[in-house]
C-alpha cells in the first residue's frame, strides 16, 4: 500500500458506493466500504427484477472486479447509523479523512393517510426485497389478495405489476395514477412485460372518461393512448388471466377497511390537470370515488433512512448550496440546516443524495462525481501517514461490536456455494434467503 496517500470510508456498497470506491482507489486513496447487507450491489442485487439474470450477472462481475482491488476493503453486515454497530462520528473520529454516504433511499415514504397501516397495505420496496430474496424480507409473508391497487406510474409500479401478473397471477391489478396518461414515468420496455394483460375495453373507457380534462390541459388523448397500445405488438405473451387496468387522475386519500378484515378499497380524490411553472400538476376537485381492492401497494418512490442522523430535505440528505468542490455544477458536500454549516468531511452520492432518481448508470456517474469531489478535497489536506494503523484500529473497534463481519474472502466462499447450488438445481441462479444460511456457508 506504499502508493496510497489518503484514507476514506464509503458507507453503502450499492452502485454509487462501489463505483465511487473504484474512482477513489484510482486517486490513490485506501477505501473501506461498509455495507448493511451481506452482499454488495444494493438495489442492483435486491431491486432490479429477479429474472433480469443477464443484467444482474453483468453488474455482479463489475462489482467483483472493483472489490478485487487491494486498496478496497469490504465489511458487509455492518449498519452505520444512530443505534447501529457504528455511527458516522466513529468513522470521522477514528482516522478516516473523509466519509462518502451512499446508503440509497432505503427509508419508507409514508403519506399519513387513514388506513395506511392496515394489513394488506405495503410499500413496493418491501415486496421487491421479498422477491429478490433480501433477508429478512425474503422470509416475511405478504398478504397479497386478488385485486391489488398499485399507486404510482413509474418503473417500480411496472415491476410490481409484473410480479403480480406473471408470478402471483392475481385477478386484477389497478394502477392508480395521480396525473394523466401523458405524465406516466414508466418506460415502454417495462410495459412490454405486462401489456398483453391490459384490459383494452377498460383502457378505452378510462380514456373517454378523462378526455375532456386532457383537452382542457392542451393534451391529445389519442396520442397519449397510442403510447400504451403501441407496445402491444412487442408485448410478452400473457401467462395469466390477470386484468390490468389504469385509474388516472386519482390521488389516494384513505384506505378503506379495518383490522379484522383488512383492506376493502381505496378512496381517491379526483383530479384535473393544471399547468404550473411549465409543469403539469394534479389539482384536486374535492370529488372522491371508491376503487375496490383488497391490497394496496405504494410504488411512489422512497426516502432516505431517518436513522442515519444526517438531516433530510425532499426525501434525501442535504448538500451545501455553494460547494467547495463542485463537479458538473453539483454539490456532493453534506449540509446541516440546524447549524447552517456543512457537515465537515462528509460527502453524499447516488440515491442518498437524490432519492429514487435514475438507473444504475446514474448512480454510477453520481458516485464517480462524488469521488472526484472527495479527491479534490483530499488534495487540499496533508496526506495520511499511518494508514495501516487506522485500518487496524478500526478493525479492532468493529470486532468489539461482536458483529459477524463479512469480508471479501467470505463473499468468495458464498458465491462459490451459491453457484454450485444453482448448477445442481439446473437454475439460472440460486440465493440463500436467510442471513443464517449465508453465514453457515461463509464459515461462521
Ligand atoms: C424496484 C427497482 C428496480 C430497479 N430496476 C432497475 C433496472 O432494471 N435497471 C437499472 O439500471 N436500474 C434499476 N433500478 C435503479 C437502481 O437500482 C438504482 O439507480 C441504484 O441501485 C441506486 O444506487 P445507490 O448506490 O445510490 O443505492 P442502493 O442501490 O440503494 O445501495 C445502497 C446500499 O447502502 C447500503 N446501506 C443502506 N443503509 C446503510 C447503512 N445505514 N449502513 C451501511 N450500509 C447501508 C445498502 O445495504 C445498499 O447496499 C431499480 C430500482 C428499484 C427500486
Ligand atoms: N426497469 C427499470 O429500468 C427500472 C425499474 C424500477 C425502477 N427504475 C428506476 O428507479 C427510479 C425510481 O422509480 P420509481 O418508480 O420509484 O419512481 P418514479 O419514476 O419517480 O415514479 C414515482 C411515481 O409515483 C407517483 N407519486 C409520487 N408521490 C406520490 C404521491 N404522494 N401520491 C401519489 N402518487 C405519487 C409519481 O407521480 P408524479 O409523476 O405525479 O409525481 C410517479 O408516477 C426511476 O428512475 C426508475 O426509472 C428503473
Amino acid at each position: 500500500m506504499a502508493d496510497t496517500k489518503y484514507m476514506v470510508a464509503v458507507v453503502g456498497a450499492g452502485p454509487a458506493g462501489l463505483y465511487a470506491a473504484r474512482k477513489l482507489a484510482e486517486g490513490r486513496a485506501r477505501v473501506v466500504l461498509f455495507n448493511r447487507d451481506i452482499k454488495p450491489g444494493g438495489l442492483a442485487e435486491y431491486g432490479i427484477y429477479w429474472d433480469k439474470f443477464k443484467m444482474k450477472q453483468g453488474l455482479r462481475n463489475q462489482f467483483r472486479q472493483i472489490l478485487a482491488n487491494p486498496l478496497i476493503d469490504y465489511y458487509g453486515n455492518v449498519t452505520v447509523c444512530c443505534g447501529g454497530n457504528i455511527v458516522l462520528e466513529d468513522l470521522l473520529e477514528s482516522g478516516f479523512q473523509a466519509v462518502l454516504v451512499t446508503t440509497g433511499a432505503q427509508g419508507t415514504k409514508w403519506l399519513r393517510m387513514p388506513g395506511e397501516t392496515l394489513p394488506g397495505v405495503y410499500h413496493a420496496k418491501n415486496i421487491v426485497f421479498h422477491y429478490n430474496l433480501l433477508p429478512p424480507f425474503s422470509e416475511k409473508k405478504y398478504l397479497l389478495g386478488k385485486r391489488v391497487a398499485v399507486v404510482g406510474a413509474g418503473n417500480v409500479m411496472m415491476d410490481i405489476a409484473h410480479y403480480l401478473i406473471r408470478d402471483c397471477k392475481v385477478d386484477e391489478v389497478i394502477a392508480v395514477v395521480r396525473r394523466g396518461p401523458a405524465e406516466v414515468k414508466f418506460t415502454r420496455k417495462e410495459m412490454e412485460s405486462v401489456a398483453s394483460n391490459l384490459d383494452l375495453a377498460e383502457l378505452d373507457a378510462e380514456f373517454s372518461r378523462i378526455a375532456s380534462i386532457m383537452h382542457a390541459a392542451g393534451q391529445n388523448p389519442v396520442a397519449a393512448k397510442a403510447a400504451f397500445t403501441d407496445v402491444l405488438p412487442k408485448a410478452l405473451a400473457s401467462i395469466s388471466q390477470t386484468r390490468f387496468r389504469f385509474e388516472f387522475l386519482a390521488t389516494p386519500v384513505r384506505i378503506m377497511g379495518d383490522w379484522m378484515s383488512g383492506v376493502t378499497g381505496l378512496k381517491v380524490e379526483e383530479n384535473i390537470l393544471a399547468a404550473v411553472d411549465g409543469n403539469v400538476k394534479a389539482r384536486g376537485t374535492g370529488n372522491t370515488r371508491h376503487i375496490e381492492s383488497d391490497t394496496v401497494i405504494f410504488a411512489i418512490g422512497d426516502t432516505v433512512d431517518r436513522d442515519f442522523c444526517v438531516p433530510i430535505y425532499n426525501d434525501a440528505y442535504m448538500t451545501v448550496k455553494e460547494p467547495h468542490f463542485p463537479v458538473d455544477n453539483l454539490s456532493y458536500e453534506a449540509f446541516n440546516p440546524d447549524s447552517n454549516q456543512p457537515i465537515e468531511r462528509v460527502f453524499l452520492a447516488g440515491w442518498a443524495r437524490q432519492a429514487s432518481t435514475g438507473l444504475v448508470g446514474y448512480a454510477r456517474r453520481d458516485g464517480e462525481n462524488a469521488a472526484e469531489a472527495m479527491l479534490a478535497f483530499l488534495q487540499s489536506q496533508s496526506p495520511m501517514r499511518d494508514l495501516d494503523n487506522v485500518v487496524e484500529k478500526f478493525e479492532q473497534r468493529l470486532e468489539e461490536t461482536h458483529q459477524r463481519l463479512v469480508e471479501k474472502s467470505h463473499l468468495e466462499k458464498l458465491e462459490k456455494v451459491e453457484k454450485a447450488e444453482a448448477q445442481k438445481r439446473g437454475v439460472e441462479e440460486f440465493k440463500f434467503p436467510t442471513n443464517d444460511e449465508m453465514f453457515t456457508v461463509m464459515g461462521y
